[in-house]
């Protein structure tokens, strides 16, 4: 199924997702990359991979989500993968695309919506911390849950030895959660 991941920021998620995509049998193939930012790092997957990317600012929500759906369109990309995405869309965008985005959120969600999920789970001292695949719909991080996967959290870890940690998980979880929704 023909895929745009959505960035902001380092694209790792993006880079594991490409190594998937390139797997035999993925169900996954990546055609856009998208990013409200020409200063993501993960841009450079574009042109080392050759994906075509697309940047809009979100200055204007209305004209960047229109473009951005007019590609897809034009691209016939069915699938849309958030990997970093720090621009909240909005409720019709996400209706034209109804339960075909997905998102990876850095907790064990419901716990820890939004943002500083390690430094939420430090500061309650909570054993657990973990990352979770979810549908993308109106409400933050609050879609059906696809997938999750726990990391424990040790006595000596900061908010960085564990955001560390979660990522690791993150990697091997986006494609488990892609493999389990369409296998
Ligand atoms: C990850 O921690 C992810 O959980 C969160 O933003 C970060 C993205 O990292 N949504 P990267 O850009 O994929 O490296």
């Amino acid at each position: 199924i023909k895929t745009a991941v959505f960035i902001s920021g380092t694209g790792s998620n993006l880079k594991n997702l490409i190594k998937f995509s390139k797997i035999k049998n993925s169900p996954i193939s990546i055609d856009l990359i998208v990013s409200n930012t020409s200063k993501a790092k993960g841009l450079k997957f574009s042109n080392q991979f050759n994906i075509k990317k697309y940047v809009s600012s979100f200055k204007n929500y209305k004209i960047a989500e229109t473009k951005i759906l007019n590609l897809l369109k034009k691209e016939n990309i069915k699938f849309i993968c958030l990997a970093g995405f720090m621009k909240i869309l909005s409720k019709s965008f996400i209706k034209k695309f109804s339960g075909k985005i997905v998102n990876i959120h850095p907790s064990l969600l419901p716990k820890y919506k939004g943002l500083d999920t390690h430094f939420k789970a430090i500061q309650n001292k909570d054993k657990v911390a973990g990352c979770t695949v979810h549908f993308v719909t109106a409400k933050l991080d609050s879609g059906k849950i696809i997938l999750q996967k726990k990391v424990k959290i040790s006595k000596k870890d900061t908010s960085i030895s564990l955001a560390k940690k979660v990522l690791k998980q993150e990697h091997k979880l986006y494609p488990a959660a892609i493999k389990k929704l369409f296998n």
